[in-house]
Formats: C-alpha cells, sequence, structure tokens
C-alpha cells in the first residue's frame, strides 16, 4: 500500500482550505518561489495525474512540482485509459489507491472528482472541472500578495465575462480572504448560485451586467475566455452574448492606477482582452502562471506531509 497520512484531506475546492491553513499555504509558496528547499518530501512517492481534459500550464507545472519534491507522476489521459472507455470512477478510485500515494485530476463534471476523493484512500486535487479551477485561483491570489502585500481583505477584485469556473473560484476566495469581488456578467452567464450565496455570507459580492461599474476603483482585473473547454457547440452564441465584455485600456483606466491585469490562460486576444491590456503594462498573468508551480508544491506540502507548518 502506499504511505500517506491516516486522515487523507482532498483539495476539490479552495474551501477545502480554512483560512489560516489558505494563508500558511500561500507563505509556504512564497518562501518556495524565494529559494527556501523544503528538501524532497515526495520521495519514494508517486502522483496519478487524469486529465480528460486538455492542459500545458496545469499538466507541466504539476508534473515538475511533484518532481522538484523528489516525487514522480504517472500522465493518463483519456484516450489510453480504461477512465476515458467508461470504468466505473469509484473502482479508477479504490484501484489507484492501491498503486500511487494522490490524484490530481482535469476533468468535466464536479461529481467525478468527489467521487474519486469518496472512493479513493488517497489526497485528490482538483485540477480543473466545470464548477471549479482552485489551483489556479491560488496563483491568482499569490500574484495578488506580489503585488499588494500579504492581507488581501482589503483589496478588491473584478471579475469581467463569463460566470465559470474561475469566476466561482474567486468567489470561493473572497468566501475565505473576504475580499470585495465585483463581478460583471451578462444575463444568463452567472455563477453557480450555491457558490455566490456562500460568498456573500463572507465578501462584500456586487454582480452587475456592466463591466465599467465592476472594474471602478479596483485593483485586480480578471477574465477568462468566453467558451470553456467542453462548450465548443455553444461558440457563436456566446460570442454575441459577450459583446461589449472585452478587458480593454479604455476599461482598465476605470481601475485604480496601480491596478494589475490577470487571466489564467490560454488568452484569445481581440475577444475577452485586448492585446494591449495582456501585453501591456497592467498584466502579470506569466507571474501568475509560474506561479501555479510555487503554490501546487506547496498544497503538495499541505496534503501530504505531516508537519506541514515547521
Ligand atoms: N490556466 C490553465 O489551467 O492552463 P492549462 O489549461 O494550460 O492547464
Ligand atoms: N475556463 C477555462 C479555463 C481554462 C484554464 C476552461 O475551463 O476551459
Amino acid at each position: 500500500m502506499p504511505t500517506h497520512p491516516g486522515d487523507k484531506r482532498d483539495f476539490l475546492a479552495i474551501p477545502d482550505l480554512e483560512t489560516p491553513a489558505l494563508m500558511g499555504l500561500l507563505d509556504r509558496a512564497r518562501r518556495m518561489k524565494a529559494g527556501d528547499s523544503w528538501g524532497n518530501p515526495l520521495a519514494g512517492r508517486h502522483v496519478a495525474m487524469i486529465f480528460r481534459k486538455s492542459s500545458t500550464r496545469t499538466r507541466v507545472s504539476f508534473e515538475v512540482g511533484v518532481r522538484q519534491l523528489g516525487g514522480d507522476v504517472v500522465f493518463l489521459a483519456d484516450r489510453d485509459s480504461q477512465v476515458g472507455r467508461g470504468e466505473d470512477l469509484a473502482d479508477t478510485a479504490r484501484v489507484l489507491s492501491r498503486y500511487v500515494d494522490a490524484l490530481v485530476v482535469r476533468t468535466f463534471g464536479h461529481q467525478e472528482v468527489e467521487t474519486l476523493a469518496a472512493y479513493g484512500s488517497i489526497p485528490v486535487v482538483n485540477a480543473l472541472t466545470d464548477l471549479v479551477h482552485p489551483c489556479q485561483v491560488l496563483a491568482d491570489l499569490l500574484t495578488m500578495q506580489e503585488n499588494f502585500g500579504e492581507d488581501l481583505s482589503a483589496v478588491p477584485v473584478a471579475w469581467v465575462g463569463d460566470g465559470n469556473n474561475m469566476a466561482n473560484s474567486w468567489l470561493n476566495a473572497a468566501y475565505r480572504l473576504g475580499f470585495p469581488l465585483r463581478l460583471a456578467c451578462p444575463e444568463g452567464y452567472d455563477p453557480d448560485p450555491a457558490i455566490l450565496a456562500r460568498a456573500r455570507s463572507n465578501a462584500d459580492i456586487l454582480l452587475t451586467r456592466d463591466p465599467a461599474e465592476a472594474v471602478e476603483g479596483v485593483k485586480v482585473v480578471n477574465t477568462d475566455v468566453w467558451t470553456s473547454m467542453g462548450q465548443e457547440e455553444e461558440n457563436e452564441r456566446r460570442m454575441a452574448a459577450f459583446h461589449g465584455f472585452m478587458v480593454t485600456p479604455e476599461l482598465m483606466s476605470r481601475a485604480r492606477s496601480e491596478a494589475i491585469f490577470l487571466h489564467c490562460l490560454p488568452a484569445h486576444r481581440g475577444e475577452e482582452v485586448d492585446a494591449r491590456v495582456v501585453d501591456g503594462p497592467w498584466s502579470r498573468v506569466f507571474d501568475e502562471a509560474e506561479n501555479r508551480l510555487h503554490v501546487q508544491k506547496s498544497l503538495f506540502v499541505e496534503l501530504m506531509v505531516n508537519d506541514p507548518h515547521p
């Protein structure tokens, strides 16, 4: 049997980490990025990565990060695993728990990662579902801290575009950290109502149809593609629905003068973001992409090392 702490912990969404653990994870990520060594806490341990959707950043940052911590990975794409042929996910979880020490999963329905977590005896990390993309927003929070300091509770953030997995994860981050979040989404493309309601219990959340209203006075402006993976057939309808939601230099000028622009990438220049923004002085998108590596290494320490806060 693989070795792992008795009480396994999963990371399926940001609220799985209590606020102190989330702040500790970000602090450790900052120290790792600055060069502090954590040795090889994953030595002799293996991580299986089940990816049912495409990926560049997530796959590479997880594979490199696990190896930098001394572990190894097994990558399973749909086309060459039995998951892709419909094998029961509960069986998959039980079998992989006999071989490896953690699962990293990118898939469609969020219930798929919940099933893997429920039936597996090893930590399961969500590397994107249709509902949330929590590892990306961990990286975004680290990028915010690099620009505005460690206490994010008063840093206003705007989301412009689709109420998608990224928007839901920003709501979850606001729920844990309490920063004001102003979302502009076209009608019919709102975030998940339960996630929105929970965030409102701990943060000032505005939901508007007007990107200019959302961006007014914020320090962080965020967007994402209008058509996420799995929604390709809706592309034409979405392009029409999101007309007027592009993040342009004019829109950025409504934010604070020190505001930064974030995008999880891949970006579609000329659709959700003007090239002058994503390639301009506001943009931190490549720091944000790099930070995936650091936060995910810190996450593995959090989930798989018995005393993650030495
Ligand atoms: N941002 C992100 O998750 O990128 P990939 O789809 O390339 O992994
Ligand atoms: N919302 C996008 C994010 C890609 C990293 C998608 O789900 O395709």
